[in-house]
């Protein structure tokens, strides 16, 4: 077991590091859980979202991102939701960017971000691609599960394909990097997936495979629809030469070189091949809860920490708790094997 740090009250810059040794330098920061979109395998046509007067505010969020920043992270993603949904977000955005250093070795110091993320659907894409440019973020993923309309209609109950394709050209206009994000559905989108890797690869666009977790009180069939991403490799392989890369952006995905397109694919599978020994994140959701581990329900509570007495201090003995209760790993076979989704919580609450 790895040493446990307790921050020293306050003021303390030690890295944040959980009881497994693994250091954290990696934030996904859910700014809200709405989303204008209703994927089956994430929500229901009647979700019931947390009521805004949870919500904290962007000043809020910014301030447990800039602890988070003094204790060793160097990357923060957004997400949602659908975290384009919410309004003013390109303020905290921006926020964010002034913290990420300039890239000459003088600037690279603790206390900087490599860089600040997005994880979206792209709806809303076209309206907020320069101001992200702007922010100083260099790279997006664009989940986009299908490019067929009524796929996109079925599985999204929402008919706006057109919107996202629009967004991701606004995007690539603004010099953003864009990686697709494409959940592998067993009977929905398997047959086309090496169609969409032609069309990404066409588009100098990552591709990142991912299997569907269960995750979410309810959401049952997402056990139905799972697809091994080892099949889809034995597939993919009998059309194309697949070469492993050693390329890592300090996410779960590994990625593999397409001889013919030249692109590459990334493969996320928590199921078949757990990654979970490398994790070097924690996530908090739009109310200020830290979760350890995306696939259990272990939290802190940042707001209650941000709204006392002396907020300094409680965020950092926040921080010290979460570290202590980060859990090994996550459970998704088990909940596979029962039928059951390992968490209540639905995967909108956290954004991945
Ligand atoms: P980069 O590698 O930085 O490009 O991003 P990413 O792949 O880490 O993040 P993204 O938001 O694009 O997430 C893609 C998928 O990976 C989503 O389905 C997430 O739920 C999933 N994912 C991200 N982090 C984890 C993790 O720690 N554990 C598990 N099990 N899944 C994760
Ligand atoms: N399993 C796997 N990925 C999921 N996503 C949403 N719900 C699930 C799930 N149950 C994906 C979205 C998006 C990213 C944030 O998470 O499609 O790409
Ligand atoms: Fe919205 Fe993303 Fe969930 Fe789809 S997967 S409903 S786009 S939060």
């Amino acid at each position: 077991m790895g040493m446990v740090r307790f921050g020293m009250a306050t003021g303390t810059n030690d890295p944040l590091h959980d009881s497994f040794g693994r250091q954290i330098t990696y934030l996904r920061l859910s700014v809200t859980d709405r989303c204008d979109l209703r994927c089956g395998y994430c929500m229901s046509e009647t979700m019931a979202f947390l009521p805004k007067a949870d919500v904290l505010l962007l000043e809020e969020l910014a301030t447990i991102s800039e602890a988070f920043v003094r204790r060793g992270v160097r990357r923060i993603r957004i997400t949602g939701g659908e975290p384009l949904v919410r309004r003013d977000i390109m303020t905290l955005i921006a926020r964010l960017g002034a913290m990420i250093h300039s890239g000459a070795r003088s600037d690279v110091r603790s206390g900087t971000l490599d860089e600040v993320t997005l994880t979206t659907n792209g709806t809303q894409l076209s309206r907020h691609a320069d101001a992200l440019a702007a922010a100083g973020v260099r790279r997006i993923n664009v989940s986009l599960d299908t490019l067929d309309d009524r796929t996109f209609t079925q599985l999204t109950r929402r008919a706006v394909l057109s919107d996202v394709l629009a967004g991701i050209d606004a995007a690539q206009r603004a010099g953003l990097t864009v990686k697709i994000n494409t959940v592998a559905l067993k009977g929905i989108n398997i047959d086309e997936i090496p169609a969409i890797i032609e069309w990404a690869h066409g588009r100098s666009m990552t591709l990142t495979l991912i299997e569907v977790m269960p995750m979410g009180e309810g959401m049952h069939a997402n056990h139905a629809y799972f697809y091994p991403l080892t099949e889809m490799k034995d597939r993919l392989s009998t059309r194309w030469s697949l070469a492993p890369l050693p390329t890592r952006t300090g996410g779960p995905a590994r990625y593999m070189r397409v001889r013919e397109t030249g692109g590459q694919i990334g493969f996320i599978t928590p199921l078949t091949e757990n990654f979970c020994a490398g994790c070097n994140r924690v996530r908090v959701t739009c109310t200020g809860s830290l979760y350890g581990c995306l696939g259990h329900g272990q939290k802190v509570d940042l707001r209650a920490a941000l709204r006392g007495p002396s907020p300094e201090i409680a965020l950092e003995e926040a921080f010290a708790a979460a570290m202590i209760a980060k859990p090994d790993r996550h459970r998704f076979e088990a909940a596979r094997e029962q039928h059951q989704p390992a968490v209540a919580r639905h995967m909108s609450v956290t954004g991945g």
